[in-house]
């Protein structure tokens, strides 16, 4: 079973994407680490997102791969520098070039056969696994998405405004849902979840059960029973 959870900046996808495949034993993939990482990998090799040629390069010796604590780049786990607002804002600016978008749209594919996935992005309902048994469209008012961001980012030991974050935020929001390519949209049939005023817990407890009753339907079918 493949679940897509896709939404806008600070919608929760990652908490609870990996709350969820903890609790249903699922392999959680985090499509929005490839593209931090890609971006600060090109911009510490000086490399301009918009030069094609270079950027092919540096793709054809770029290799994804999972482990029990996430993506592996290269060989390496992800460390904390993907996190940063700068690599934030450098990854919805890489994501934009259809060059881009192909190459890692072909790893996650791969990535998303390794069993029962939950992967979770931007464009993972519409194009990554547009067959996934279940799409979620998690999203939050950008006030409260940005209350979040700036909690998150205390906690980490990262001061910053509510005004910063909500306009890091709102670019960010119009970046990604009006490029040309793979657009950040719900998919037709996703279930859309406002999650303003939800806690994390009872979020995970909707997709999970959500989760449930689509595996005891296609379980049904399977042995023919609807
Ligand atoms: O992955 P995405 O950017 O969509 O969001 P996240 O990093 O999972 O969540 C951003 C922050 O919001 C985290 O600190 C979560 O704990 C928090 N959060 C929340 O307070 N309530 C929710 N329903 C979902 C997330
Ligand atoms: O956690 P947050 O929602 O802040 O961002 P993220 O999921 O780590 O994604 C970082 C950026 O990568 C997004 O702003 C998108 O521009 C891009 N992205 C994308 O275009 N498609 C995906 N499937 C995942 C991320």
């Amino acid at each position: 079973m493949r679940i897509a959870i896709d939404g806008p900046a600070a919608s929760g996808k990652s908490t609870v994407a990996r709350l969820v495949a903890e609790k249903l034993d699922f392999v959680y993939i985090d499509t929005g680490a490839m593209y931090r990482a890609l971006a600060l990998k090109a911009k510490k090799a000086g490399i301009s997102f918009s030069n094609a040629d270079e950027m092919a390069e540096l793709m054809s010796h770029t290799y994804f791969s999972l482990s029990d604590s996430g993506i592996i780049l290269d060989g390496s786990p992800l460390g904390d520098e993907i996190r940063t607002r700068e690599v934030s804002l450098l990854s919805s600016d890489i994501a934009k070039y259809s060059y881009v978008r192909d190459f890692l749209t072909e790893q996650q594919r791969t990535l998303s056969k390794q069993g029962n996935v939950v992967m979770e992005g931007r464009d993972i309902g519409t194009v990554v696994i547009p067959e996934a048994e279940l799409k979620i469209f998690l999203t939050a008012s950008a006030g409260e998405r940005a209350r979040r961001r700036v909690k998150q980012l205390k906690s980490s030991g990262v001061e910053a405004t509510y005004d910063e974050i909500l306009a890091e935020i709102e670019r960010r929001d119009l970046n990604d849902s009006t490029r040309s390519v793979a657009p950040l949209k719900a998919a037709s049939d996703a279930i859309i979840l406002d999650t303003t005023g939800m806690s994390i817990e009872e979020v995970v407890s909707r997709i999970v059960s959500l989760a449930e009753k689509r595996q005891r339907v296609h379980l049904a079918r399977s042995v023919g029973f609807c």
